[in-house]
């Protein structure tokens, strides 16, 4: 089959919208216009209603009830609402907050803002294989601890943390879990109850939905404990004020039901798409390593690293594919990724490190295309 350059391949930024989500989208962004909010006529009673069918689909998708959903503009939003919502409720009678230091900038920083009410934050380390040490965290559990804040997929290197242990050790100690699942919803099952999560951020754009929306999971006996970080007209239970916006929520509704039905024949697609490219770089001869484990991760994303190579030269040189060096919200910081300098990955190393994100739409003959042009154009630089 021919193929359609540049192949896109950097789905942990973000993906395309499913042409099924835009479909579903389409008439709200048109003739049904309402404010879902407006409770005396029926333009805003069809914006509600087709806001409170989406909130369902997305409960479905981890276990959860639709008035356990609320919606924001994406995981940034969720993931501030649920550390900072929390500390402020929690100040002067918490001290600590607990998370791991490969998470996502968003979380880091919501938990350094959080010194504000008196909190102080514990950073996990991580090993090799980027996986939070159980007996670590069950180290740092005491009753000052106000929240625990894991991931569930990593951005940079895909690796999958416990969620069931950690949520097994926080419940045993009453310690409420956040666990940021950007990358994870959709992609790999979840179950708040089985897992015992308190609070999850999910974001629409990471699963073929739109970009601007996302939710957050609040547990139903946990929702009097947030402090809402909005001021307005008390929307979504007061906990997030302003207008919601209809197509967005009916689109991530829909990306979230496609997501689920098709959830394990696409793990199982996307492994077999990683492993035909991990083969054939194999057989290029060239000197690569893979960063995080093999076989713990989501196969949409690979992490390598080229020891010899300074990755923003060969990122410029790859023009046919679109890769990238790590988050795309931390390119506007440059730098080594921190990520990979918790995982112990050296400096040097980490500078020849690409990120390669496969998706729905990339194909298996793409992604071997793509290894091949990658070992080519390394080899190209070894000269
Ligand atoms: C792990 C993780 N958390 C949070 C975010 C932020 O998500 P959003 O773009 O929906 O704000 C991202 C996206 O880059 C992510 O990968």
């Amino acid at each position: 089959m021919a193929l359609n350059f540049p192949i896109y391949l950097d789905n942990q930024a973000t993906t395309p919208l499913d042409p099924r989500v835009l479909k579903a989208m389409t008439p709200y962004l048109g003739e049904k216009f309402g404010n879902p909010h407006s409770t005396s006529h029926r333009f805003g009673w069809e914006a509600a209603a087709a806001i409170d069918v989406a909130r369902g689909k997305i409960a479905n998708l981890i276990g959860a009830e639709a008035r356990e959903i609320f919606f924001l503009s994406g995981a940034t939003e969720a993931n501030n609402l649920a550390i900072k919502g929390l500390a402020e409720t929690y100040s002067g009678k918490k001290s600590r907050i607990i998370t791991v230091s490969t998470e996502h900038k968003c979380v880091l920083e919501s938990c350094l803002a959080c010194e504000k009410w008196g909190f102080e934050t514990t950073f996990l380390g991580v090993g090799k294989d980027g996986l939070v040490d159980l007996s670590d965290l069950e180290k740092t559990l005491d009753e000052s601890v106000a929240l625990v804040s894991v991931m569930a997929v990593n951005n940079e290197i895909g690796v999958i943390q416990p969620l069931g242990e950690i949520g097994k050790l926080c419940r045993a100690k009453g310690i409420l879990f956040h666990c940021d699942a950007a990358q994870a919803f959709g992609k790999i099952p979840l179950d708040v109850a089985a897992m015992k999560i308190d609070l999850m951020s999910l974001s629409g754009h990471k699963i073929y939905g739109p970009k601007g929306i996302g939710a957050l999971y609040i547990k139903k006996s946990v929702k009097r404990l947030l402090t809402p970080q909005m001021s307005g007209g008390g929307q979504e239970g007061g906990l997030r004020s302003g207008t919601l916006p209809p197509a967005l929520c009916v689109g991530f509704g829909v990306a979230a039901a496609i997501a689920g039905d098709e959830m394990s024949a696409e793990a199982a697609r996307m492994k077999a798409v990683f492993r035909g490219f991990l083969q054939t770089l194999e057989n290029s001869g060239i000197n690569f390593r893979v960063n995080g484990p093999v076989e713990r991760r989501w196969h949409g994303n690979l992490s390598i690293t080229f020891p010899e190579i300074d990755g923003d030269l060969l990122l410029s040189a790859l023009k046919k594919i679109a890769v990238s060096s790590g988050a795309a919200c931390a390119s506007a910081t440059e730098g080594p990724s921190y990520v990979l300098g918790a995982l112990g990955v050296p400096e040097k190393a980490a500078k020849g490190t690409i990120r390669v994100g496969f998706g729905r739409f990339t194909t298996g003959d793409e992604a071997e295309y793509a290894a091949g042009y990658i070992a080519e154009t390394v080899k190209r630089f070894k000269g």
